[in-house]
Formats: structure tokens, sequence, C-alpha cells
């Protein structure tokens, strides 16, 4: 998979304030040094990403908490011992020292510890924070392979490792303990409900005094082609009408059994939420690649296995215009 050289290089780019793209259990990551600036701005470049949009800063295990975090409360400790290493991501009160690249210059930070073997391997080896936004442009969709990641930055990105396809598939349930009530900042694998159970109480919708979640407020995770969520007769009703009309149609079906037309890129994704979040980036990615004019998704279920992936799939939808099916 990845050799030790591989690691003791990423590290020495890490070192000299290079960016080290690498895998994790969730998407892959666009590493920095969390702890030099200059490397820092390196990855807002490479993204074009705006400056207030925070960082999660990866560290090896919950000890590393100190060094990020001014307050670890009981909670953080308790999610840490449950959830850690693992797709879960603790917003704390910052530590005086946190650059402000990583923050957004809000006075919360974003930490999680990884649970991929190559980004454990990374941490250990550099020792110290790792700043890593998802490994892909700006509002785009997030890369689950080092292909992705290839196709999204090039030579942009010193080194690239190579742990094979992200098992989760979609990024980590962010979750903000800085303030007096557990708050769910941003949907994932980890659900509200396991959150609920761990922390023996419930959690608050981000209100007003919330850390600010940039990425999760706007249009996001999305294809360069419009986007459009409908349940199963509805997709089949819209996409033989746009192929009567000549335009090509992709789509993302669950249940819905593909229609016998030309002109339309269909894919059938898995109908389990697990493996449904593992292939969903790659099948937008492949969607958008097919040249059509419209890509169609079938809604996902109503169900909280199913909640992270709804999420993800409506702001990829967000200001995509209806198509003209008259
Ligand atoms: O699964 C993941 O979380 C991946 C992998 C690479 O770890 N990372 C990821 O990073 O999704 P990114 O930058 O694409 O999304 C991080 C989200 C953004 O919505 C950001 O606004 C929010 O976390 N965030 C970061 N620091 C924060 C903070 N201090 N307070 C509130 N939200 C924060
Ligand atoms: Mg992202």
């Amino acid at each position: 998979m990845v050799s030790d050289r591989e690691i003791k290089n990423a590290v020495a780019v890490l070192r000299s304030g290079g960016l080290v793209a690498f895998p994790t259990e969730t998407v892959y990551g666009l590493g920095a040094d969390a702890a030099n600036p200059e490397a820092l701005k390196k990855v807002f470049a490479a993204k074009g990403r705006p400056h207030d949009h925070p960082l999660i800063v990866h560290i090896a295990d919950a000890v590393q908490l100190a060094n990020w975090a001014r307050a670890v409360p009981e909670t953080a400790h308790e999610l840490a011992k449950t959830f850690w290493p693992g797709p879960l991501t603790i917003v704390l009160r910052r530590a005086a020292s946190v650059s402000d690249l990583v923050t957004g210059g809000q006075d919360t930070v974003a930490l999680r510890v990884p649970s991929h073997p190559v980004a454990q391997a990374l941490l250990r080896a550099f020792g110290s924070g790792i700043a890593a936004p998802s490994a892909n442009r700006f509002g785009r969709v997030s890369a689950t392979t080092a292909a992705h990641v290839r196709s999204e930055f090039g030579d942009a990105v010193d080194c690239v490792l190579d742990g094979g396809a992200a098992d989760v598939g979609i990024e980590s349930t962010i979750v903000d303990l800085s303030g007096e009530q557990p708050t769910l900042l941003r949907p994932g694998w980890i659900t509200a409900q396991q959150l609920k159970d761990a922390l023996g109480m419930p959690l608050a919708a981000p209100g007003p005094a919330s850390p600010r979640a940039p990425g999760t407020l706007a249009k996001h995770y999305a294809p360069q082609t419009p986007l459009l969520m409908m349940e199963a007769d509805l997709l089949l009703e819209l996409a033989a009408s746009l192929a009567r009309q000549g335009k090509r149609v992709a789509a993302l079906a669950r249940s819905a059994h593909q229609p016998l037309l030309s002109g339309v890129v269909w894919i059938a994704a898995p109908a389990d939420a697990a493996g449904y979040a593992h292939d969903l980036y790659d099948n937008l990615r492949k969607l958008d690649a097919a040249g059509c004019d419209t890509i169609l998704v079938e809604m996902p279920p109503q169900e909280a296995a199913w909640a992270a992936i709804t999420d993800r799939l409506t702001r990829a939808a967000a200001g995509s215009p209806a198509p003209d099916a008259t």
C-alpha cells in the first residue's frame, strides 16, 4: 500500500512547508503542517478556498487534544473514547497558539483522529497536527481515491499517498463541544443518535451562537452539471421526457430500473447506505464527466442512516436550475 519510505518522504514534505494529500477513512485530505502559516496559505491557494473557512486539525490520538484546545470538557473525552480513531470531528475552544488560518479567526478549533492506517502512520511519524480540508477544489465533489486527488490538483500537491478507496466515502460528522450544549454542525456516518447515546444527552441544532462551519452552509460537494433529486417514478418520467427532446441525461438510481432509452447514462448505486456512501463521490464524478445536460438523482430513503447522504446530495443540488422538460 504505502511504504515506510513514502511516509518518511511525506513527513519531509510537511516539515519543509509542502502539501501532502493523504487518505482517511472518510475522504482524502489535503494536508499541511498545522503550525506553519506559510504551508497553510498554500492549502487555501490550492483549493481556491476563502480564508474564513476553518480547517480541521488531524492528530494521532486524543492525548494531543491539549496541544490545540484550551479546554477539553468531559464530553470530549467521552466521544473520543467511543469514536476515535474514526470519522468524528470535535470542535473545542482553541489554544492561544493555534494559527488564525486554521480557525478562520474564530475562537474554536476542529480536531479529528482518523483511523485510516496510512493517516495514522503519517500522523505518528510527523508527531504534530496536520491541517487538512477535503482534497478537492472549493465547493466541488470530495476525493475518495488518489486518482481523484490528482485530477483535482495535478502538480499543485507535492506528494499524494495512495491508500486505496476511502472506506466511508463521505466527510466526518462534526460536533461542537465549545458551547453550553453539544451541537451537530455536520451530519456524517456517525449519526446524531449514536452521539446522543454516547453523551447521554440530545444534540442541539446549530444556533446563531454556534461556531460557523461555512462549508456546511453554501452550495457544496457539487458537480458542474446541474443536479436534481427526485423520487424514482418522477426520475423515470423526466429522464424519458428529456431524452425525447434529445437532451443527454445522467442518472444515479437506487431502486429504479434503467429505462430503455438512448442518451441516458445510468448508474445503479448500492441499495444500502454504507455501500451508497462509499461510492457516492466516485459516482458523481463519473456522471459529471459524462458530459450530460442534467444529473437526476433518486431521492434517498428518509432514514437516519441516510441523513448524511441526503445532506450532501441536497447541497450538491443547491442552485441547480430545473430542466425544461416541456
Ligand atoms: O472527513 C473529513 O472531515 C475530511 C477529512 C480529510 O478529514 N475533512 C473535511 O474538511 O471534510 P473540510 O475542510 O472539507 O470540511 C471541514 C468543515 C468545514 O465545513 C469547516 O467550516 C468546518 O469543518 N470547520 C473547521 N473548523 C471549524 C471550527 N473551528 N468551527 C466550526 N466548523 C469548523
Ligand atoms: Mg470539503
